[in-house]
């Protein structure tokens, strides 16, 4: 159909059958959402694990949609809270490229209780054995976890021998024990704007539960962006015994190691991010990220003795030392210690352009806010920290963790968007498909991959400042090596076509234009796929007023 309609000669077919062709396309996308897809699951609270968990017969319980997801399976859980009795055990891989996802249905808030499973607390001094660890327990490769809550658990996940994973805008919070730990052999995972806090561990009186743990064995390749760990028992972020390096950057850990549950023999740390003890291999790198009230220091080496890389970090209002790495051989650039009790302890580490290296007397009068409100406020609608200039430094501006502009160009956590600019994972935007993260290069935290059929399409809702001619701009990747053409279609009437051809692979981004009328106000601009490639994956869309 969309070969007729792009045909060199398009006045060889009529315009009332172009008419009811588009007709039929649009009446098929419209029937679409409301259709489940082979490869989707749906699991909702009043579901029935006899179902075939479509949308509108939905599965029970995440165990069984787990045991029946393949690679490409998206499981889609719909609002609600969820309280099993035995925690979700993950033992199964996603394939490079194909991951299996467990998300919340199109925003809706789905919420993991672990309060109903074994361990919730431990008993005092006992240990969990391995498979009990988790409300999530994940053995498996290629997943992407997006949009859930866990709650209550034995840890929140705890992600064993795990590789190439996403965890996107999860919060993890009040469990048993760190709220996200990634354990043994795990790399090339990536932790992206995760809200982890309130996680303590009666059974060791808060000898170990971290917001974050990269602990106790090995792996290339994790990435922590956009993280805030606040309040938990010890310590922010620990990477204690993880001997590869980890990447950890645009984050926050603040409020870590106080006694908040009035434990007898109070064991907690407070540490915001504390970085060993590892090996010379532990070359961890922090950047862009901010420790500010914990209670103990704020950025720490803890005995690693590797050469890692410390930059453009602050630390405000810790009990202790800003930045302590005196048991490594770390360089430190670039970084802002205000308030601490002690600036930094150096030992053999080295670097330049810290506040320290500028002058001695810090104090708050040398920053423009002290002000938490945004920094520790709600995500912005993309999961993204909002803008803030907490506690940027008056002039001096190359020293500290800067969040006050953030472009969502280079898939950072935080960020304010183009003018004009509406991401497909964004609010404003409804995507006939899955928000996908596993092919770099998209600008915010993920982009809209429909599936391969006609009719699967993107939408989006843009503003026009006035009524006229717009140029809309589609950033794509095409990795399916044939075009994936595009109907579009402006608040419901057909505006234009768009042949999305092939790029050089699915980390290979292009811009497509298409000129269109626009009212002004709210428009609704929609992307049909017309062929049975469905959509490429589309990263926003832009309006430029013509
Ligand atoms: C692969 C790729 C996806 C893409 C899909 C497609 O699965 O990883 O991102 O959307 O192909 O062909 O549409
Ligand atoms: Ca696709």
């Amino acid at each position: 159909m969309s070969v007729r309609i792009r045909s060199p000669r398009p006045r060889a077919v009529p315009i009332a059958l172009i008419a009811a062709v588009l007709g039929l396309l649009g009446a098929t996308a419209l029937a679409q959402p409301a259709v489940a897809r082979a490869n989707t699951l749906t699991v909702a609270t009043n579901g029935d694990d006899d179902n075939p968990g479509t949308l509108s017969a939905p599965l029970r319980t995440l165990q069984h949609a787990v045991d029946l997801a393949a690679p490409g399976t998206v499981i889609q859980i719909r609002g609600g809270v969820y309280a099993p009795e035995a925690n979700v055990q993950i033992n199964k891989d996603g394939e490079p490229g194909d991951p299996i996802t467990m998300t919340a249905y199109r925003g809706e808030h789905v919420v993991i209780d672990g309060e109903n499973m074994p361990y919730t607390p431990g008993e005092l001094d006992g240990s969990i054995p391995r498979p009990d660890r988790g409300a999530l327990h994940v053995e498996g490769d290629w997943w992407v976890f997006r949009d859930l809550e866990i709650i209550h658990g034995p840890y929140g996940i705890f992600c064993m021998n795990c590789n190439d994973n996403v965890f996107d805008r999860l919060v993890t919070r009040d469990n048993y024990e760190s709220g996200l730990h990634l354990f043994l052999e795990s790399g090339g995972n990536l932790i992206r704007n995760l809200d982890s806090y309130g996680n303590f561990d009666p059974r060791n009186n808060g000898e170990s539960a971290d917001g974050l743990a990269i602990k106790e064995g090995s792996g290339e390749g994790n990435v922590v962006r956009g993280a805030r760990l606040w309040n938990n028992v010890d310590d922010g972020f620990d990477s204690w015994e993880f001997t590869s390096p980890i990447l950890i950057e645009d984050s926050v850990a603040w409020g870590n190691g106080f006694d908040r549950w009035g434990f007898p023999d109070f064991q907690g740390d407070g540490n915001g991010f504390k970085l060993g003890r590892g090996a010379d291999t532990a070359t961890h790198t922090v950047r862009d990220s901010i420790a500010f009230g914990n209670a103990q220091h704020g950025i720490i080496d803890n005995g690693n003795p590797a050469s890692m890389l410390i930059e453009h970090n602050t630390a405000w209002d810790n009990a202790e030392t800003g930045f302590v790495f005196d048991r490594s051989t770390s360089t430190l650039n670039g970084n802002l210690s205000v308030g601490n009790a002690t600036a930094v302890s150096l030992g053999s580490s080295g670097g330049s352009g810290n506040s320290w290296d500028v002058k001695d007397d810090w104090s708050d009068a040398d920053l423009i806010s002290t002000d938490t409100a945004a920094i520790t406020g709600p995500r912005r609608p993309d999961g993204s920290i909002p803008a803030t200039d907490f506690l940027r430094p008056q002039g001096h501006s190359d020293l500290g963790a800067d969040f006050s502009d953030n472009d969502d160009d280079d898939d950072d956590g935080g960020g304010a968007t183009e003018p004009g600019r509406y991401e497909a994972e964004g609010a404003s935007a409804d995507c006939d498909g899955t928000i996908d993260a596993d092919h770099a290069g998209f600008s915010g935290s993920g982009f809209c991959n429909t599936d391969n059929r006609t009719g699967a399409f993107a939408q989006f809702t843009v503003d026009a400042p006035e009524s006229g001619t717009a140029t809309l701009e589609i950033r794509f990747a095409n990795g399916g090596g044939d075009g994936r053409p595009a109907q579009v279609s402006v608040n419901g009437a057909e505006a234009g076509s768009i042949p999305f051809d092939a790029t050089d692979g699915w980390t290979d981004w292009s811009t497509a234009t298409v000129t269109v009328s626009l009212d002004a106000g709210g428009d609704t601009v929609r992307l049909v796929a017309t062929g049975s490639g469905g959509l490429p994956n589309i990263d926003y869309l832009e309006v430029a007023a013509d």
